[in-house]
């Protein structure tokens, strides 16, 4: 599998909004009175605020599990599965470089938690290759789409673009992630129903890992969005790059899948 690690001499400015190209991501139009609704919001009701905008895309995310699942046969779900244990190694490789080489970003507090989060993706890289095996595939021959390849690219860019919130952007790309993830697995897992009850088993044991990983952005958000600053950071680094970037990917995802072409 190829290596990602970004590193800090790689993070200089990239527009990656121009990279993103087409998007079917509403942006949300933050007015003055919204804002000044946003300023006076505690931690807690920021973080219900930031699920109450960004429901219609996570909703969609809903849709794009079922709908893959409902559509794929083998060679669509073999197709799927090649980048999805990539995506899996990818997130323990991110985690890693995050605890290994940006230590002193990191609130000491959440160190467990992040090494929690990488021995569940350990555990996804398994339980998603097993079932890839299962239905006859390999990772063999195997390019990651370079859509997923900016999804996992993305956090440390611009988390170092401002490393005074750099907690608050890893996580609002990252675990922001596996909240949409959380959403498409669950389509996942109601299209799937009775005819593929392995793959079903395996995309819910992994959408209840995700459920912690996202809480990760939660505490992350509940302990540091202080400020009105802070909060708009949130919201802007999570629409203009994290939503659209992560849309992309899926959609791509779902397209080649479903001509057996990953
Ligand atoms: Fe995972
Ligand atoms: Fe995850």
């Amino acid at each position: 599998m190829a290596k990602i690690s970004p590193k800090i001499d790689d993070v200089m400015n990239i527009n990656w909004l121009a990279r993103v190209g087409d998007t079917m991501v509403e942006l949300v139009e933050l007015t003055k009175e919204e804002i000044e609704k946003i300023d006076k919001m505690s931690p807690a009701e920021f973080v219900e605020y930031f699920k109450s905008i960004s429901k219609p895309y996570f909703d969609r995310q809903y849709r794009y599990g079922y709908e893959w699942i409902t559509k794929a046969d083998t060679g669509a779900i073999i197709s799927w599965l090649r980048q999805g244990t990539w995506n899996e190694w990818a997130a323990v490789n991110l985690l890693g470089t995050l605890i290994k080489d940006y230590t002193d970003y990191v609130d000491p507090e959440f160190y467990p938690l992040f090494a929690r989060q990488i021995a569940d993706e350990c555990r996804h890289v398994l339980i998603r290759h097993n079932l890839l095996k299962k239905y006859g595939g390999t990772m063999e021959g195997f390019t990651p789409l370079e859509e997923w390849v900016r999804v996992f690219e993305l956090p440390l860019k611009l988390a170092l673009e401002k490393p005074e919130f750099f907690q608050l952007r890893f996580t609002s790309v990252l675990q922001v992630g596996e909240w949409a993830s959380v959403s498409h697995h669950r389509g996942v897992v109601a299209g799937a129903g009775d005819k593929h009850p392995e793959l079903r088993a395996v995309f819910k044991e992994i959408l209840d890992d995700e459920l912690f990983h996202w809480s990760i952005a939660e505490r992350t958000w509940l302990k540091m969005c202080d400020t009105l600053e802070k909060k708009l950071d949130v919201i802007r680094i999570t629409q203009n790059y994290t939503l659209p970037v992560l849309d992309a990917a899926k959609r791509k995802r779902l397209e080649l899948a479903l001509q057996h072409k990953i």
